[in-house]
């Protein structure tokens, strides 16, 4: 077989110096043969990018001194796939600058070194690694490396692997590249367990996972083009200049014929949590010292992740493209009462919690089926200067920067920066600046109002990424850090809206204004109301959707009941309201909150909602606290502060965590934490008597730390005590029942439907502190509220 040997000498003999992009870099393979195995060599992907890329990969490099040869692989069986890959590899194109005869004689090469290998079993995976070494030996030739890429379902990239690892490794000194396309994981523990399992066959180095973003020209650029224009960039890359970021990726296509992937993950999943992400980290990670150390770009991108604030769903909104559910019955053969709750479109607003950008919006969007095609991120600038008459002059036009990823208006990929910003560098000879425009606009200012940069070359970002494989470049793709970061940033999101609806829309230009949302705080919502779209069925068809408040007695108490989000409304809003009371009458307000869960969306309404409430003369008390740092994630502080200290402002000296951690140690009796904090009580709370307690309680009957079965007697008149918990972390800080009795207001908020059995429970027992703390909560002379919702009410 001299198949490899005679292609490369004919074409070494007859090619005149090539274009060479592929220069050496660090750790580039020593020249010989590399063998491509595409596995899923007939599928979608290699057809449309795949081979086009290998081809391009070929044409660039045979003249370099290195010999390939090229597998699709696949299921079937050979005469049935033979004739279907080599139809595919008819239609590659030569690169530009190849000549007519040259084109010809090169792509009659790479037919000839293409083949079909049937890669079902285990056996065919040694039948193959077999003949890759055998083929070396005949031909007398050395190996410079073998390059595995799977474009196949995540399902299989295990067991592939595991061949792979067993039967096809190169020989001694060759390299092994094993390159994966996404979906790496469906969440953070199914991207976890996928790399566990990759871990066994192949070496972190050996994969590369490839985000076709970042071969993308723009955004390959984007580090280059921030490192180049520092001197511009550097004073105003902040919060301070930058009055938002928008990565956004609009599309017109439906998912049609994909949907037995689509409708398991979704559009986040899709694009947000990888393409839109990973853009997102470029623009934002602090910039390395060398653009192409791999393990600082990784470092700077993963302080990003780290800094990421927490998303709920409050941060998204979320539609669905009127004909996906038919195209769902259909492709999935459900039946005509099935619906789909996966979006097609989202909307998302993200916070980086570093001083540099703190509160500064980035919007992240995509949708299917929307009016145009276009991709692009824009840093849109604060414009300070007040036009008093001429608005057409420049210094009044808005002040951005695109990285315009193609499709749109223009047609092509460019970095366009606004002329009241600066006048941009280029970051190398790859790249010019366009002065003659036609006439377009691109994000609402004429093209003339741009400094415009564009590739010299318009280059295919799989072309690109598989040139980097073969130079075994890895700044170009995820590595398993940067993976699982990126997924344990976008689960919690992703598990909190699973059950949410989206809106639907008509699709195209129909949509209208019906998908435009709008920030408000850290919430983001459709700016229109609903068209209503949504039958009953699709709601899940409860029909009772009531946002009545009711109110009432329990326990001969009174009682406030609603819907979740109305009830917390409601009790936001009683807060307020004694704020503002005790403010006018006393000047402070003085309120102790409780942990656990239940108050997570009281406290997340106050910092999003209450800008008005008089944060300045409020303290804030701790009902009680674990024995734990407070900077630990389970110390009740710890989530106050995430959720609701940290984004409202008040005096830090109005903030009263409980002393659990004296001199190195966590809640010892000699200490006198709770002595300390009884003591500020008395200081500092007129007669003791806080304005407000908002308590919880427990399945078992606990609230604050005061759990069934200790003596509570024995707190006698103290304020504060250590107690126990039968759950860890065992000890904990509490206020006791004299402190919290003596309060002018107790709110008791119960809430979900895992409460109802308890509210039932406490709706029919006596008093009985000692089996039921919560029994024991009657202000001498203030008012006790329960608030209940209608899941814990009524179940
Ligand atoms: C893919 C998604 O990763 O990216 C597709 O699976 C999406 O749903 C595509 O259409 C968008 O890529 P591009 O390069 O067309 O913007």
């Amino acid at each position: 077989m001299w198949k490899v040997v005679w292609a490369t000498l004919l074409l070494l003999a007859t090619v005149c110096a090539q274009r060479g992009y592929a220069k050496e870099t660090k750790g580039a393979p020593k020249v010989g043969h590399v063998s491509v195995v595409i596995v899923g060599g007939t599928g979608d992907l290699a057809k449309k990018y795949l081979w086009q890329g290998f081809f391009h990969l070929y044409a660039n490099q045979v003249s370099s001194g290195y010999s390939f040869s090229f597998y699709g692989g696949g299921l079937s069986p050979n005469d049935k796939a033979t004739p279907i890959l080599f139809e595919a590899l008819k239609g590659v194109v030569c690169p530009r600058e190849l000549s007519v005869e040259r084109c010809a004689l090169v792509k009659e090469q790479f037919l000839k070194l293409a083949d079909y290998w049937q890669l079902k079993t285990s056996e065919d995976y040694q039948a193959l690694g077999k003949h890759l070494t055998e083929q070396l030996t005949q031909e007398g030739i050395v190996e410079a490396g073998r390059l595995f890429y799977l474009s196949v379902p995540a399902f299989a990239y295990a067991d592939i692997a595991e061949r792979i690892n067993n039967s096809c490794r190169p020989t001694d000194g060759a390299w092994l590249r094993v390159v994966l396309e996404k979906p790496f994981g469906h969440d953070f523990s199914s991207a976890q367990l996928l790399s566990t399992q990759l871990g066994t066959s192949l070496k972190d180095e050996e994969m590369y996972r490839i985000d076709h973003y970042l071969g993308k020209q723009v955004v390959s650029k984007i580090l280059p083009f921030r490192r180049e224009n520092s001197k511009h960039l550097d004073p105003i890359w902040n919060k301070h200049h930058i009055e938002r970021v928008e990565i956004v990726l609009k599309e017109t296509l439906d998912a049609r014929g994909r949907i037995p992937f689509y409708d398991q993950y979704g559009v986040i999943r899709d694009v947000i949590q990888n393409h839109l992400t990973e853009v997102m980290t470029l623009l934002t990670m602090g910039l390395p010292a060398n653009l192409s150390d791999v393990k600082e770009v990784l470092r700077n991108k993963l302080k990003i992740f780290s800094a990421l604030q927490h998303l709920d769903r409050n941060c998204a909104t979320i539609g669905q493209y009127q004909n996906y559910n038919l195209e769902v019955q259909e492709e999935l053969n459900k039946t005509k009462e099935y619906y789909s709750l996966t979006p097609t479109f989202a909307g998302i607003m993200v916070h980086i919690d570093i001083a540099q950008y703190e509160k500064m919006p980035i919007i992240l969007t995509s949708g299917k089926m929307l009016d145009e095609r276009l991709g692009y991120a824009r840093i849109l600038f604060k414009n300070d200067i007040f036009c008093v008459q001429s608005h057409s002059s420049v210094h009044c036009k808005p002040k951005q920067i695109v990285f315009y990823f193609g499709h749109g208006t223009l047609q092509y990929p460019a970095i366009l920066v606004s002329k009241n910003l600066f006048k941009p560098d280029l970051m190398d000879t790859e790249w010019k600046e366009i002065t003659e425009h036609k006439d377009v606009s691109v994000l609402g200012m004429p093209i003339s109002d741009y400094y415009v940069l564009t590739p010299t070359v318009q280059r295919e970002a799989y072309a690109e990424l598989i040139l980097h494989i073969f130079q075994g470049r890895k700044d170009s793709f995820i590595s398993t850090e940067n993976l699982l970061a990126s997924w344990g940033f976008w689960t919690p999101l992703l598990h909190g809206l699973a059950k949410t609806s989206p809106r639907l829309y008509p699709g195209g230009a129909d949509n209208g204004n019906m998908l435009d949302f709008k920030l408000l705080g850290r919430e983001v919502t459709f700016a229109n109301e609903a068209v209503v779209m949504i039958t009953q069925d699709h709601m899940g068809g409860s029909g009772t959707e009531s946002f009545q408040v009711m109110q009432g007695k329990y326990r001969s108490a009174e009682m406030v009941s609603a819907w979740p989000e109305e009830l917390i409304v409601r009790l936001a809003a009683d807060l307020q309201a004694s704020a503002e009371k005790a403010v006018r009458e006393g000047g402070r307000f003085h309120l102790a909150l409780s942990g656990g869960s239940s108050p997570l969306a009281l406290f997340q309404r106050l910092a999003r909602h209450h800008y008005s409430f008089p944060w300045r003369d409020t303290h804030v008390w701790m009902v009680d606290e674990r024995c734990v740092p407070l900077t630990e994630l389970d110390s009740n502080f710890r989530t106050l502060h995430d959720h609701l200290l940290q984004h409202v402002k008040m005096p830090y000296f109005n903030i009263h965590p409980m002393p659990v951690q004296m001199n190195q140690r966590l809640c010892v009796e000699e200490d006198s934490g709770a002595l300390l904090y009884e003591r500020d009580i008395n200081q500092l709370v007129n007669a003791s008597s806080f304005h407000f307690v908002l308590l919880g309680v427990g399945y078992d009957g606990h609230t604050a730390s005061l759990f069934p079965g200790s003596k509570l007697d024995a707190h006698g008149d103290s304020l504060v005590a250590l107690t126990e918990s039968p759950a860890k972390p065992h000890q904990r800080m509490s206020l006791t029942l004299r402190a919290i009795n003596q309060a002018q207001k107790v709110g008791v908020l119960v809430m979900g439907k895992s409460k109802h059995e308890l509210v039932t429970q406490l709706s029919r027992v006596k008093d009985n502190p000692n089996k039921w703390p919560i029994t024991a909560i009657r202000p001498t002379s203030g008012r006790l509220v329960w608030y209940i919702d209608y899941d814990a009410l009524l179940g």
